[in-house]
């Protein structure tokens, strides 16, 4: 609370020193976790759809939500605040500039998608497309998905080759393998492009989830799960700094976001969604497995390194590139399809991709730290009604299978838990084009 007090203060110089901002929003261990950032932002929604935008000040605004502390196993909790940003265990342990620095410039300049061009929900595709590490067209392949997350992000094959295989699955043509970064889109699940889609359809819930950390539930945005709440991303950004976790670790002056914080962020906007949301629902593979995953992501993936920290770490500067978020606080804008990869940025070691065994064992490890965030059922039509299923056979399956057998045969269904009302929600509002 100290330094929330701090930071209103001093909030008139905070642009002049981005550093000061991040020394003054970081939370010590012991501190955050139990932010309460508050209503305020602008927003730049989608503008040319001609529909309303509800954004911040409608359904999905954060408004003043009070994260609750959420419960959580001390021991385990250490064990989660000791990694690093490379994933559970900190292993990375070397840095190769060479290796790790991903070229921004000549094919992998920066270019915002045309008209044509599509884009999705998923800032990690949408940042690789718009550097040309994935087709600019926002259509791509099996292979070059493989490939491109690897040379962009360091994503291992194993996890990048099972998204890319049920994303043909629902929203690409198995024959050509190649699928639409446009992802999840309304209206029966035909893709945002020529392809024929032949494979399983689209549900929301498949893949797509609740609780995102920066898009809106999308029954609460008429089906909108594609464009970034300004003030969701806000809560993030002021309340999940952590201070000794930037460049320079142990330093007093730098701050940056981890896997222990945004762990408590999910635990947190997951709960926004049983408070908030009649129909949320967390099915096996969407909600148990790439809800919590995708928070994760954004710290194996976006993170820099340095021989000073080979493990990375995420500024807040950094972190606002990847999700196309421009302006200082508290005067943030989200710019819909600028999501820049930075100059002069370090991805993990080549060495050392995120694959499916990290991405276990970093859920694991949040799972036993903060147990109500092992989510697995839904809310029965009314808010606050969330009833927890028995998680024990997905946890198993997670633990020895990892996410890739979440991913079913080809032609076969995504697992959903019965009795959900939000499995049978199909988004059908106007969805914005890019
Ligand atoms: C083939 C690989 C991938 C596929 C098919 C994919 C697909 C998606 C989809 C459909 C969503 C929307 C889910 C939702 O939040 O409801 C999503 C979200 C997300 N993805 Fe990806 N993704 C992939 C790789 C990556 C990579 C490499 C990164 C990081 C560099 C990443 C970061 C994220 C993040 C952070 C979100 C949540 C965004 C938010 O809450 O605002 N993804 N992804
Ligand atoms: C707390 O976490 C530790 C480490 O994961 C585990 O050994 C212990 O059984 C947990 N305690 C409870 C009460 O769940
Ligand atoms: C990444 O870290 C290196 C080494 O500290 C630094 O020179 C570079 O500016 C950082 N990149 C970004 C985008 O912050």
């Amino acid at each position: 609370m100290k330094s929330f007090v701090a930071l209103v203060a001093f909030a008139g110089h905070v642009t002049a020193y981005p550093f000061v901002l991040e020394e003054l929003v970081g939370r010590d261990d012991s501190s955050y976790g139990r932010g309460t950032y508050g209503s305020g932002c602008g927003n730049q929604g989608p503008g040319s759809g001609g529909y309303t935008w509800p954004g911040d000040n409608g359904a999905c605004g954060w408004n003043g939500y009070k994260c609750p502390t959420p419960k959580y196993n001390s021991s385990a909790q250490a064990i989660s605040q000791k990694r690093g940003n490379c994933g559970a265990g900190n292993p990375c342990t070397t840095f190769d500039p060479k290796d790790q620095l991903v070229s921004t410039s000549g094919d992998y300049a920066f270019k915002a998608p045309t008209s044509n061009q599509i884009r999705g929900p998923c800032p990690g595709l949408n940042a690789a497309a718009n550097h040309g590490y994935l087709s600019r067209s926002g259509v791509t392949n099996n292979q070059e998905t493989v490939a491109g997350l690897f040379a962009a992000y360091g994503m291992g094959a194993d996890i990048a080759g099972a998204l890319a295989q049920l994303s043909i699955e629902q929203f690409g043509d198995p024959v050509t393998q190649q699928w639409s970064i446009g992802g999840p889109v309304p209206n029966g699940g035909v893709p945002q492009n020529v392809l024929t889609n032949v494979g399983i359809s689209y549900s929301h819930n498949n893949y797509e989830s609740d609780a995102s950390q920066t898009r809106c539930d999308a029954a609460l945005l008429r089906g909108d799960a594609h464009s970034v709440i300004v003030s969701r991303f806000t809560e993030t950004y002021v309340n999940r700094l952590v201070i000794g976790r930037g460049a320079t670790p142990g330093n007093k002056r730098d701050a940056g976001y981890t896997l222990d914080s945004f762990a408590q962020d999910y635990t947190c906007k997951s709960q926004w969604s049983i408070d908030k949301n009649p129909v949320y629902v967390s099915n096996p593979l969407a909600g148990f497995v790439v809800a919590p995953a995708a928070f994760n992501f954004i710290i194996n993936f976006m993170s820099n390194h340095s021989a000073e920290n080979t493990q990375g770490w995420l500024s807040p500067s950094v972190y606002k590139s990847f999700f196309a978020i421009q302006g200082e606080y508290p005067n943030l804008r989200w710019v819909k399809g600028q999501e820049r990869i930075p100059n002069n940025w370090y991805r993990r070691p080549s060495l050392t991709p995120y694959n499916n065994a990290l991405l276990v064992a970093d859920l694991l490890t949040q799972y036993a730290a903060y147990p109500e965030s092992a989510r697995l059922g839904c809310n029965n039509g009314r808010t606050g009604t969330y009833t927890q299923g028995n998680a024990a056979s997905a946890l198993s399956e997670l633990t020895t299978g990892g996410l890739v057998s979440f991913i079913p045969a080809v032609g076969t269904p995504v697992t959903q838990l019965s009795g959900c009302p939000g499995n049978l929600y199909a988004p059908k509002g106007q969805d914005q084009p890019y």
